[in-house]
């Protein structure tokens, strides 16, 4: 696996060369556009890494498949699904187009940021910090590290220049899709977003997610195999936007990018992985990180299709 992993990334360095670091939150600008690591993490509780697996980047997107999980713990399936839907989009990851147009106007699904805004608005507790405390205790729990954190520049940069995330925001509850402080909720989603990761932590989260919401090396349960099984499947449908069916035939397994560049992957009852490529393709996923993916899949054939 060592010798696999060292030879596809060396392979992959250079197409990062294609894409482009995003821009859009202007702290993300900063990023090395060249910088590509991977981690595997199996269900022996082997981890494999190379390249820059270590390096910290902002988990982004990726955080809407933990955040899904919770406020369908604090809610319940049925709560959570009649105010957001369960289709894919073909739009992209920060398009409002079907707010207006679906009638009664729901997000279309979780990973959007219109579903994942919503989605937030729904963690339990008495103010936006201690819901994002409980978020944050979740994350730091399922991936096993205690330390994981905010960086504060990027959520600082996305606060003051999410605007397109905040009219949706007004919109959803202009039309009811939720109640409360569009503020409050815009900045626990923000800090959601910016919480720092690398590879090992992303790899430990599809890891959790394999072993169908249990911890792999205590088996203490802390969702349901169901929440595992629901958002491991939004993962396949709507994981990477609208490249999700291209993606499901090139690699074929459960994933979620993040426009920091991550992307992580879940092989039911096998392993975790986690990229990372900051430069990104034109739908927002990492350009690397898909290509390793894709090398991956073909030489362990770990397709689930
Ligand atoms: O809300 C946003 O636009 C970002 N915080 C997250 C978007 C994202 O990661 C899309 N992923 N590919």
């Amino acid at each position: 696996m060592q010798i696999l992993l060292n030879k596809i990334l060396e392979n992959c360095r250079r197409i990062t060369e294609k894409g482009k670091v995003a821009t859009y939150i202007p702290a993300l600008g900063k990023a090395d556009p060249n910088d590509l690591g991977i981690c595997v993490a199996d269900m022996n509780g082997d981890l494999f890494s190379a390249g820059d697996y270590e390096k910290k980047f902002t988990i982004q997107s990726i955080s809407k498949t933990v955040t899904l999980m919770l406020a369908i713990m604090d809610n319940g399936i049925e709560y959570v699904f009649d105010k957001i839907g369960m289709e894919p989009t073909g739009d992209a990851f920060n398009s409002i187009i079907k707010l207006e147009i679906v009638s009664p106007s729901k997000p279309l699904n979780p990973m959007i940021n219109a579903g994942a805004i919503a989605v937030t608005s729904m963690i339990k507790g008495k103010n936006s910090l201690e819901k994002f405390h409980r978020l944050l205790n979740f994350f730091r729990k399922i991936s096993g590290n205690e330390n994981l954190d905010i960086n504060e520049e990027a959520y600082l940069s996305e606060k003051a220049t999410g605007d397109r995330n905040r009219s949706m925001a007004y919109f959803m509850r202009d039309v009811g899709i939720f109640t409360g402080d569009v503020e409050d909720i815009l900045d626990v989603y923000f800090r959601q977003c910016s919480i720092e990761v690398n590879c090992i932590d992303i790899a430990k989260i599809g890891l959790f997610l394999a072993n169908d919401g249990r911890i792999p090396e205590t088996g203490e349960i802390i969702t349901s195999e169901k929440v595992s099984r629901i958002v491991k499947t939004f993962m396949v449908t709507c994981g990477m936007y609208n490249a999700s069916g291209q993606f499901a035939i090139n690699v074929g397994i459960p994933a979620k990018s993040g426009v920091g560049g991550g992307i992580m992957t879940s092989i039911p009852h096998k392993m975790g992985i986690g990229v990372y490529g900051p430069a990104l393709d034109d739908k927002g996923n990492s350009i690397g990180g898909c290509e390793m993916l894709k090398k991956l899949s073909e030489e362990l054939d770990f397709s689930i299709f």
